[in-house]
């Protein structure tokens, strides 16, 4: 038989490893015959017993020393089931190790809805078909791979489980069928699910929820007629590549790729902690997509991908039509609502009177003000009451939301958006409710009004005594059939036709209701924040800053007005979501946007000691800064800088570093503006991309001839900490003229030996400080050297600055660049340039 030889292979394989154990008492494998046939019968010499309750009994395990991928059977706590499974266990060779307090991770399974009992059996048949039977003879699962020539079995390092031929092409493997993990580099295409498994000890699929891929996104929703999204990666641009769509666990991010077809950049994704060791993503029952990770003490959680603002966003939380607020769940009204369970007020809650078409004059609707739907509204069917087609929708109002609901049986409530404009509002029509949320306002410029249909109840009804009404209900039921899918049973959904969103529908709002994303203001709002516009913090490149407080009254902002922007596009949404994504401690944050017809702005926290230039340059001089703290900023921007270039997935070029961009909060801590912005005017409107960017005087030597990379900032950078040292600006016309240009003048006092002669002669601290700060001037020199290629990169700068490296002894101290330090002040030469932008 084919088979048998690569299957004698791998088997030999793994008992050769085993023959030379030292200490084989310890670690039991399969020392069956070399058959193509297993039977899960725990009391032979091959189970693997863990102290949490679990077993395997490893059929095959990839050797390594470590954690590795095994399969074979799985069970848990009583052990009266078991899966065919695929684990990750910590292996000792090719033995599976049981020590320690790693416990085995399933994986994959092929039988979760079928588990089997002892003495199964698995079977690899002579003409190809891998075969699952359960001890009565029952097939609990088969790859269906009859005739398919199959010539053998493998499970790969990466953990997938295939079946191949005998030109080694794989005719059958797991990864085709994920469960509800992924394991790193399995991707999950259009077409495939995760589906969360009911517990560690029941493996049943929980119907309820999914995560699937489609052409633009992943989502995560639930499995309702229509699904409802509630959670989405989404990629704004226009599909350009054919190849499918995909997510993929990588080491460092959880990562969409639709139109990219470089691995090191995908279209959207989820920064992760690098891994240390092995990883893997779980879909777990409570809508969580975790991220998991073996340690020395055990499997740690290490990311929880789809993260929400808080708990309530889960759409399962508080079952079917429960309220979520601050984590509690209640009752929508106790009148026409009862709680599933009595004593778990989070397993949601049933009409006390079905809802029922054929009495649908009995139907009203009751008010939940302040109150809102965790799937995102974007997604729901969204009616559009005015169907003329007019460029207004002011009769889009409350009243004809509600009626449009009444008149759809399957419409379960009425969910009403509205701004203070009330050209904008919205009208959800959900078939099914699952958790919603209340008081959650988040700065939120939408009121959001759900109301649920009820049914009333005659008051003969009313009376009628608990015994009698269940079994009206139970006639109801039966005749309402697929309507009546109301309560959090599982398996009752069936996922209908993927409906293809229109892209061009209300795009605005895709963000909206993202969790995690900038709050979107209307412009409005942002006119009341900022009292019309009227404190002035700064005039940009970009356009001008205001000062504003949020409605809280304490928070405030700094929103800046973006110049000469053409209509909202995509792309606009795409650049602020992946800059709203980008946290660190060294980078000004973005907490909203308002695109508004053609009026964009960006609100930031607010930095109460304004920008850099104001300290440093002497204006008057109640303004200076100790070498302490100037050493601490320079740490700063070259930590903010470290992470825009190589902590992001994805590079981010600044191009624009100076002083004016560094801004200081109350502490003095100094945080990093408008990066990110330059790719978003760029996508926006060709126009700005006709001037070079960046500001003369901070702009490196290549700009006018080669590519541009992240090293153009370095050389930026170095200019501003020379300008911190000296206390003066790169280009001051009030010196004296050999002494105008300060990177001539660094390059000559460098050349005679005298660089204590340019240290900030207005601070007595500086001057008490000379030797350190000349040593700083090592570090902005190397950032200036003229070839790019030997300026060094952020992060060797940050291990500069903390002492664990040392400024490159070589240096060319010819830095200065003639066509940049006399008159050019106006460069209009239009450069190609290759950007990573920040995505
Ligand atoms: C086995 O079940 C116990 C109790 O439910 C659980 O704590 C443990 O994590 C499970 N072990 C594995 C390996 O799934
Ligand atoms: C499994 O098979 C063995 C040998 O045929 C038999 O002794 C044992 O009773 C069986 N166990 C169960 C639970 O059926
Ligand atoms: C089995 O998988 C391993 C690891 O992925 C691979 O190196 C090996 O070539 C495969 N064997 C066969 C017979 O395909
Ligand atoms: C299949 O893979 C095995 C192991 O990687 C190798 O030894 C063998 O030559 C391959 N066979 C063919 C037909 O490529
Ligand atoms: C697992 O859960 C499902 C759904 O709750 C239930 O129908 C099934 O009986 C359970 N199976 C076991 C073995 O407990
Ligand atoms: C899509 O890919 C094409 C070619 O690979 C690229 O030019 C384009 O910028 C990409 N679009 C987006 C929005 O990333
Ligand atoms: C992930 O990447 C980091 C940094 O590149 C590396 O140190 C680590 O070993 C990688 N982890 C794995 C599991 O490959
Ligand atoms: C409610 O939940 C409790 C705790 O899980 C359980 O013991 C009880 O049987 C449930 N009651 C009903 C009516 O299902
Ligand atoms: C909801 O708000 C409206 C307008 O503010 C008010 O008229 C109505 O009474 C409120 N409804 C409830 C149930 O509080
Ligand atoms: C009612 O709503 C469902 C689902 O939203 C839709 O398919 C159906 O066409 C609607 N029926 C009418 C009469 O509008
Ligand atoms: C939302 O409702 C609050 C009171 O509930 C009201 O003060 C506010 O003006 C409303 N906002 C909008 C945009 O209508
Ligand atoms: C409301 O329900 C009652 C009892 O089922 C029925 O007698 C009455 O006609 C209904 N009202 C309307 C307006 O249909």
């Amino acid at each position: 038989m084919g088979i048998s030889l690569t299957q004698s292979l791998l088997l030999c394989f793994l008992l050769l490893h085993y023959v030379h154990l030292p200490s084989a008492e310890t670690f039991r494998y399969p020392t069956a015959s070399l058959s193509t046939s297993w039977t899960n019968s725990p009391s032979l010499d091959g189970s693997v017993h863990f102290s949490d309750g679990s077993m395997v009994i490893p059929i095959l395990v990839r050797a390594r020393l470590g954690p590795s991928f095994a399969c074979g059977f799985f069970c848990n706590g009583t052990c009266d089931s078991y899966l065919f499974a695929i684990f990750i266990v910590q292996t000792g060779g090719a033995y599976i190790t049981s020590m320690s307090i790693v416990f085995p991770q399933v994986v994959w399974s092929a039988n979760r809805n079928n588990p089997v009992r002892i003495n199964s059996t698995l079977q690899l048949t002579s003409d190809g078909d891998f075969i699952l039977k359960d001890s009565d003879g029952f097939i609990a699962w088969s790859t269906n791979t009859a005739g398919k020539s199959v010539a053998g079995l493998n499970l790969t390092d990466m953990g997938n489980l295939v079946l191949f031929d005998h030109n080694n092409a794989t005719v059958w493997q797991s990864f085709d069928y994920p469960t509800d993990s992924l394991v790193p580099g399995q991707k999950l295409v259009a077409g495939q699910k995760l589906i969360p498994s009911i517990s560690d000890t029941n493996w049943t699929e929980l119907n309820l929820l999914s995560i699937s891929v489609t052409d633009e996104r992943a989502v995560a929703s639930l499995e309702s007629s229509p699904p409802q999204v509630y959670y989405e990666f989404k990629f704004y641009g226009r599909k350009k590549n054919r190849e499918q769509t995909y997510v993929i666990l990588q080491n460092g991010s959880f990562a969409l790729f639709a139109n990219s077809s470089k691995p090191s950049q995908p279209d959207v994704y989820r920064s992760i902690p690098e891994a240390l060791s092995v990883q893997y993503i779980r879909f777990c029952p409570d809508g969580h997509l975790r991220v998991y990770e073996m340690d020395t003490d055990g499997w740690k959680q290490v990311a929880d991908l789809l993260s929400t603002p808080n708990e309530c966003f889960y759409p399962i939380v508080c079952g079917n039509y429960g309220i979520c607020s601050n984590g509690q769940c209640r009752s929508p009204s106790t009148t026409y609502f009862k709680q599933i369970n009595d004593t778990q007020p989070n397993l949601g809650f049933s009409e006390t009177t079905p809802l029922s078409c054929e009495d649908s004059l009995n139907h009203s609707f009751i008010e939940l003000n302040d109150t809102t739907y965790s799937p995102l509204l974007s997604d729901l069917k969204n009616v559009d009451l005015d169907p003329s087609k007019g460029k207004k929708k002011e009769n889009l109002d409350l009243e004809k939301c509600k009626e449009a609901c009444s008149k759809n049986c399957s419409c379960k409530a009425a969910i009403f958006k509205y701004g203070s404009d009330s050209a904008r509002s919205y009208c959800y029509l959900p078939n099914q409710i699952f958790s919603l949320i209340n008081n959650d306002r988040r700065g939120v410029h939408y009121n959001t009004t759900v109301y649920l249909k009820v049914q009333n109840a005659s008051n003969t009804e009313a009376r009628v005594p608990q015994q009698k009404r269940k079994s009206r209900s139970t006639i109801i039921w039966s005749s309402l059939g697929a309507f009546s899918g109301l309560f959090l049973v599982i398996g009752v959904i069936v996922l209908l036709v993927w409906k293809k969103r229109n892209a061009d529908v209300d795009e605005e709002d895709y963000l909206d209701q993202v969790p995690g994303m900038p709050t979107r203001f209307s412009y409005k709002d942002l006119k009341a924040l900022t009292e019309n516009f009227s404190k002035v913090l700064g005039e940009g490149g970009f356009g001008s800053v205001f000062e504003g407080t949020l409605n809280d009254g304490t928070t405030k902002i700094a929103v800046k007005r973006l110049n000469g922007l053409g209509q909202v596009k995509k792309s606009f949404l795409a650049e602020v979501e992946s800059i709203g994504r980008i946290h660190h401690v060294n980078l000004v944050r973005l907490l909203g946007f308002c695109a508004d017809k053609s009026r964009r702005l960006l609100v930031y926290e607010f930095m109460s000691n304004g920008s850099l230039d104001k300290w440093i340059f002497h204006q008057t001089h109640e303004f200076t800064l100790v070498w302490q703290q100037r050493k601490k900023i320079i740490l700063d921007i070259a930590k903010g800088l470290t992470y825009l270039h190589e902590d992001c997935t994805q590079k981010i070029l600044h191009l624009d570093i100076k002083p004016q961009n560094i801004l200081l909060d109350n502490t003095f801590n100094a945080k990093i503006s408008d990066f990110g912005l330059s790719k978003l005017i760029d996508r926006d409107q060709s126009k700005v991309v006709t001037t070079m960017r960046g500001t003369p005087g901070y702009l490196a030597p290549e700009w006018l001839s080669s590519v541009i990379t992240e090293k153009a900032d370095v050389y930026s950078f170095g200019v501003v900490v020379l300008e911190l040292l000296c206390g003066r600006r790169n280009v001051d016309r009030s010196q004296p003229e050999e002494q105008m240009h300060l990177i001539r003048h660094f390059e000559k006092k460098a050349e005679e030996n005298q660089l204590s002669d340019l240290v900030d002669n207005c601070s007595e601290d500086m001057q008490l400080h000379k030797a350190e700060v000349v040593s700083m001037m090592k570090v902005a020199a190397w950032c200036l050297q003229k070839d790019y290629a030997m300026r060094p990169s952020m992060s060797m700068v940050v291990k500069v600055l903390e002492g664990v490296a040392e400024v490159e002894p070589n240096l060319n101290y010819n830095i200065s660049n003639p066509s940049f330090t006399t008159t050019s002040t106006q460069v209009t030469q239009l450069l190609p340039f290759v950007l990573s932008g920040p995505r």
